[in-house]
């Protein structure tokens, strides 16, 4: 495997050989494991330049603003599969055929219910609990109710887990909205698919049963399939970390949503629209674009900006395009989309932002259209941790299935050095 040879030289020590391997695209990585036995550690706060893994689900090129799930460009799925494809996709390696996609639709439909034991979860939560804050219970809760599932070593229990997260999450998304409404929870449907389900459980109820609207079904769809995965991020990382351990899938997944939650990460869609909300008029933007630019504000603009890409993001692409066809079906004009497009406006032609190449990213419109369907703020993150959930398993389970070691980083200790307890 190893294609090239690098050599580290430290100041007064013999030259350390490391060897350097090539993946099949992006850069070439230089393997340091062998350092340790040197007494050097290498440090890289944040993971700006170490791949913590080996993979072959995702790949990201961030200055051309690629973004391929197993080799499949995003906008050729997001136009041409669905989300259950795009699971499937993700989890086994290749497009399903016919046969195998309806099989694999319909055993997703047939884990959509949750235990009826888990709705008792929700009485202990306050109802103005944030959505995020019962998903990370919930969802760990799943382990307590599955346990013929929970043996990671075997291939057909992680099958099932996968297929369990996958078919529940929306379940549990929606029940989450309910009862922050005080609404009764609804159960699942198995003639409708699984977006047009999700919207169902989210704003029908006993007394009356709406019709799902198909544009919007195909926009929640489409919001989930620009979710599916996006490498090795700092949730699905935490999943990995998680699984490292040897803990069970539900939760490492609850992990995962834990630290989706953060708003420089997955909370930053609803953020977005929290940032609209306080700029509150387009005549206060200049204000807020200046706040942004400050280095002494803590203020930034949610919704710009990427750790991986530094010229445009390509879901942002298509969600924008979403967008429009939301709007356009619901015959909305939001003053707040107005503010949105003209503070994209701004900031793209701002220099502050051009140098640093600050571009919107999916978060920026993906809230837009989600307050467009009717989803309210607060649920944003548990949309995308809904979409996220067959990256996060597929990483997982990549993981379990090849030898690994549990993830244990370590550190440059600039603490005090070995001192005496004092005698008092
Ligand atoms: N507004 C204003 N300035 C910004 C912003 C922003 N949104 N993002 C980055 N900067 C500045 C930052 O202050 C720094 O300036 P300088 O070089 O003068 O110190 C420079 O741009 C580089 O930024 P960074 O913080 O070093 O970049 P990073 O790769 O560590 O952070 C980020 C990436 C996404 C956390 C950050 O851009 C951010 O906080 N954006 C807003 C939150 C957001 O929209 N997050 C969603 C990301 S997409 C969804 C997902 O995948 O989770």
């Amino acid at each position: 495997m190893a294609d090239k040879k690098a050599q580290l030289i430290i100041e007064g020590a013999a030259p350390i050989d490391l060897p350097v391997y090539s993946g099949t695209l992006g850069p070439d990585v230089v393997d340091v494991r062998g350092l340790t036995a040197e007494g050097v550690f290498t440090f890289d706060p944040g993971f700006m330049a170490t791949s913590s893994c080996e993979s072959k689900i995702t790949y990201i090129d961030g200055d051309k603003g690629i973004l391929l799930h197993r080799g499949y460009p995003i906008e050729q799925l997001a136009e041409k599969a669905d989300f259950l494809e795009t699971c499937f996709l993700l989890l086994k390696g290749e497009l399903p055929t016919d046969e195998e996609k309806q099989t694999f639709d319909t055993t997703i439909k047939r884990h959509t219910m949750v235990h009826e034991q888990l709705s008792h979860f929700f009485n202990g939560f306050r109802r103005d609990a944030h959505p995020m804050a019962i998903m990370c219970g919930v969802v760990g809760a799943l382990s307590a109710f599955y346990h013929d599932s929970l043996d990671i070593n075997d291939a057909h229990h992680r099958e099932i887990s996968a297929i369990r997260l996958i078919a529940k999450m929306p379940t549990l998304a929606a029940m989450v909205y309910k009862y922050s409404v005080g609404q009764p929870f609804m159960f699942p449907r198995n003639n409708l698919s699984y977006s047009e389900n999700f919207l169902h459980m989210m704003f029908n109820t006993p007394c009356e049963e709406k019709k799902i609207n198909p544009v919007l079904a195909k926009a929640m769809d489409r919001v989930f399939v620009l979710h599916a995965d996006h490498e090795q991020n700092a949730s699905t990382s935490t999943v990995r970390l998680a699984g490292s351990s040897g803990a069970n899938p539900f939760a490492c997944i609850a992990a995962g949503i834990a630290a989706l939650w953060g708003p420089a990460h997955g909370g930053a869609n609803e953020a977005v629209l929290r940032m609209l909300d306080e700029i509150g008029d387009v005549s206060n933007i200049d204000k807020f674009v200046e706040k942004a630019k400050d280095k002494d504000d803590p203020f930034k603009l949610m919704g710009f900006g990427h750790r991986v890409y530094k010229n445009f993001d390509p879901r942002a692409k298509v969600m924008k395009q979403t967008c429009d066809e939301v709007l356009g079906e619901l015959g909305i004009n939001d003053p707040q989309l107005e503010l949105a497009m003209k503070l994209e406006e701004i900031a793209l032609t701002d220099p502050y932002f051009i140098e640093r190449n600050l571009y919107p990213n999916v978060d920026f419109y993906s809230g837009i259209i989600l307050k467009a369907i009717g989803i309210p703020t607060e649920m944003f993150t548990v949309i995308f941790a809904t979409g996220r959930t067959p990256g996060w398993i597929a990483h997982w389970n990549e993981m379990i299935s090849n030898p690994y070691k549990i993830g244990r980083p370590r550190q440059l200790y600039t603490g005090s050095e070995q001192r005496d307890y004092p005698t008092r």
